[in-house]
């Protein structure tokens, strides 16, 4: 048959276990081959989403599941999984002479992408005019139907009633606790590539709720103030649990030399019985300075009794009673709105940058 390129893969014996795998023929094309039932499929190795590595998957009956989100090809016609077959990849014939496997090079069907609707929280962050925007996010956790005093909370709430009515900023509080929301399920584990924005969590699960979250930080705030207690030393688990999912905003620097926190402030009110701010602090500084943020000279609040004071019910009375700590997180407020009044009237940070020395391997969708 004219348009045939048949490559002697090698030995039948040698393609049968495991079940999948990926060979490279060479520098264009790389295969998914798999074999099930006493029969060879071969089809693309580059998925149809975003060029994941199907032959690294798992089969799921006769799909190839792609193992970056779980995108599935019929392993022998490259069809899409049942109510997306025309979302296919390249398929190839094999055949098997003198028990050798031989794979024709030239492709029996095309790959063809199905359009799909982009997440409306991928659209371009663009700021829409109309005074400051503040959005607080409290980090803490507690008993929804018995909720308790939190201080890092409560002077979150000061510092967003002084933004509203002094300050005449528009004002949100976001209570993660208030959240149904995954776990960052490791995407960027797998690839630089696999970590998509918004979170492929995002795009695949309505029912997570950090949607709000990312719609704040990226396209509503100007002002992000994040309040958190201390736990052993360390922000509250839900404030890492929020940040892993994060990821995907600063992983856009790394993939497309995208910023998609452009002249925007954060700052922070942190509060624990035991010492650590600074640690704490640290580490906040750093990860959304990565995220593009800017902050305001001195941009945390904090309160800490020390370590040996363990008597919790005077740590909350400390903090109620404290008009040091109140006008703090007023001027906390003040110093991030004043900041974002700058920066967005000068227009500081511009579309493109130069990556320091970071690089996320491209994907090229060829065969
Ligand atoms: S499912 Fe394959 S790259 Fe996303």
């Amino acid at each position: 048959m004219s348009g045939e390129n048949w490559y002697k893969l090698g030995t039948v014996d040698d393609f049968k276990d495991p079940s999948l795998r990926e060979i490279k023929i060479n520098d264009k094309l790389t295969i998914a081959l798999s074999f099930c039932d006493e029969k060879f499929g071969a089809i693309s190795n580059i998925c149809n989403h975003l060029g994941g590595p199907l032959g690294k998957g798992k089969l799921s009956e006769d799909y190839v599941v792609c193992p970056w989100h779980n995108w599935k090809f019929h392993r022998i016609t490259g069809f899409g999984e049942p109510g997306f077959e025309d979302d296919r990849v390249p398929r190839y014939r094999l055949k098997i002479e003198k028990n050798d496997l031989y794979i024709d090079l030239n492709p029996t069907t095309t790959r063809n992408k199905l359009p799909h609707p982009s997440h409306p929280i991928s659209r371009e962050p663009v700021r829409t005019s109309g005074p400051i925007r503040v959005v607080g996010i409290s980090t803490t956790i507690m008993d929804k139907q018995n909720p308790r005093y939190s201080t890092s909370e409560k002077l979150l709430k000061i510092a967003l009633e002084y933004a509203k009515n002094d300050l005449n900023c528009n004002t949100m509080l976001i209570s993660l606790n208030d959240l149904n929301f995954k776990s960052c399920e490791g995407y960027y584990s797998k690839s630089a590539q696999a970590c998509t924005w918004p979170c492929s969590i995002t795009q695949m699960d309505s029912n997570d709720q950090l949607d709000k979250v990312y719609e704040a930080l990226v396209h509503w705030a100007d002002v992000i103030i994040l309040s958190t207690p201390i736990r052993w030393g360390a922000a509250s688990s839900l404030y890492y649990k929020m940040a892993e999912r994060l990821n995907c905003i600063q992983n856009q620097i790394t993939v497309r030399n995208k910023i998609l926190i452009k002249n925007k402030i954060a700052s922070f009110i942190i509060t624990g019985g035991q010492d650590n701010v600074q640690d704490v602090a640290g580490h906040m500084l750093g990860f959304f300075a990565e995220l593009g943020f800017l902050f305001p000279q001195f941009p945390f609040i904090a309160h800490s009794r020390g370590w040996s004071a363990e008597d919790m019910e005077n740590n909350i009375s400390d903090v109620e009673n404290s008009s040091d700590l109140k006008e703090g997180a007023k001027d906390l407020a003040r110093r991030s709105v004043e900041m974002a009044r700058i920066i967005i009237a000068s227009d500081l940070v511009k579309q493109k940058i130069v990556l320091s020395g970071r690089k996320a391997r491209k994907i090229e969708m060829k065969k």
